[in-house]
């Protein structure tokens, strides 16, 4: 059966319907505020004459801070991504009550990450600032706008995907405070998760042809939000040195449980097309175990040649 949009979208309203009361009675509120510790913090200079920012202001790891400003600017890139979601699936019924209430909790991580980081000087606010405008003006194009499953599919691993990103930056900061802030977000990006991933499970019993190839497609081709972030190779590259976000997480921790999680591989009834697809994201699976483990071994050579530096 080949299910066109317009008819995916109606198919999936009663379970955006049931998927959002879901995530309502689970979503816990929060506050930005109580997470800052306000009484640490100190004018700036400029305007109000305070102490300029100093790389010392703050104990956290480079690499934490590299990985904090990345996690900020995809967060704060949010009116693209609304843009994008709302014009594809609509702002009626559930559909449109979803995309507002997701829009809403995604604001609430920008908010609490900036206000953290100014307050604690952990990163300098000018440069922050900067890559702001420049990461904003870029804005974010869907890479399957007509492609509602793919979308879908997408979005269930990016949010898992900064599920782990936001919990190991928390870790990597050595910073109680701000590894329970974000934890914190880490868990409404785990909602988030569920909720598309639940979605696509669904899509999945309507059109496991498509579904499958819109998986096979995604997965081949996946990159963050936050891939045109300026020097995001560089930024990406030290996180993953770090640890915070490597393809190794990427694949076990992020494509794998929820790939698990839609029994894409032990699904059956699929017609020749959707076992190309299937074939074709076993392949890259593979490919991506290979270069993981090409990347863990030249990690670790790298740490070692560190430790043997006098
Ligand atoms: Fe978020
Ligand atoms: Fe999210």
């Amino acid at each position: 059966m080949i299910v066109d949009q317009t008819a995916l979208l109606i198919e999936l309203e009663p379970v955006v319907a049931e998927n959002l009361d879901r995530h309502l009675s689970l979503a816990k509120e929060w506050f930005p505020h109580e997470y800052v510790p306000w009484s640490e913090g100190r004018t700036f200079d400029g305007l109000l004459n305070g102490e300029p920012w100093r790389e010392d202001d703050s104990a956290i790891p480079d690499v934490a801070r590299t990985a904090l400003i990345v996690n900020l600017l995809t967060e704060d890139n949010l009116p693209s991504y609304h843009h994008e979601i709302a014009t594809l699936f609509g702002r009626d019924g559930a559909w449109g009550t979803w995309v507002h209430r997701w829009t809403a909790e995604e604001g609430r991580h920008g908010i609490a990450l900036r206000d953290y980081l100014t307050v604690t000087r952990a990163v300098d606010p000018t440069a922050l600032e900067r890559a702001r405008m420049t990461h904003m003006q870029a804005g974010y194009a869907n890479a399957h706008p007509e492609e509602m499953m793919h979308s879908i599919a997408y979005v269930a691993f990016q949010e898992l995907a900064t599920r782990i990103s936001h919990r190991n930056t928390g870790k990597a900061t050595g910073d109680p405070m701000a590894e329970q802030l974000l934890a914190r977000v880490a868990a409404d990006e785990n909602l988030h998760m569920v909720f598309y991933r639940n979605l696509l499970a669904a899509a999945f019993d309507l059109d496991a042809d498509k579904a499958m190839r819109a998986v096979a497609d995604v997965v081949a081709g996946f990159e963050m939000p936050g891939a045109n972030i300026e020097g995001f190779q560089r930024r990406a590259l030290s996180i993953a040195l770090a640890g915070i976000y490597d393809l190794r997480q990427h694949r076990d921790e992020v494509l794998q449980p929820v790939l698990r999680q839609w029994n894409v591989f032990g699904r059956t009834g699929l017609t020749a097309e959707g076992e190309k697809a299937r074939d074709e994201l076993a392949a890259h699976m593979e490919s991506l175990d290979v270069q993981a483990t090409r990347f863990e071994e030249k990690r670790e050579a790298r740490r070692l040649r560190q430790i043997q530096k006098p």
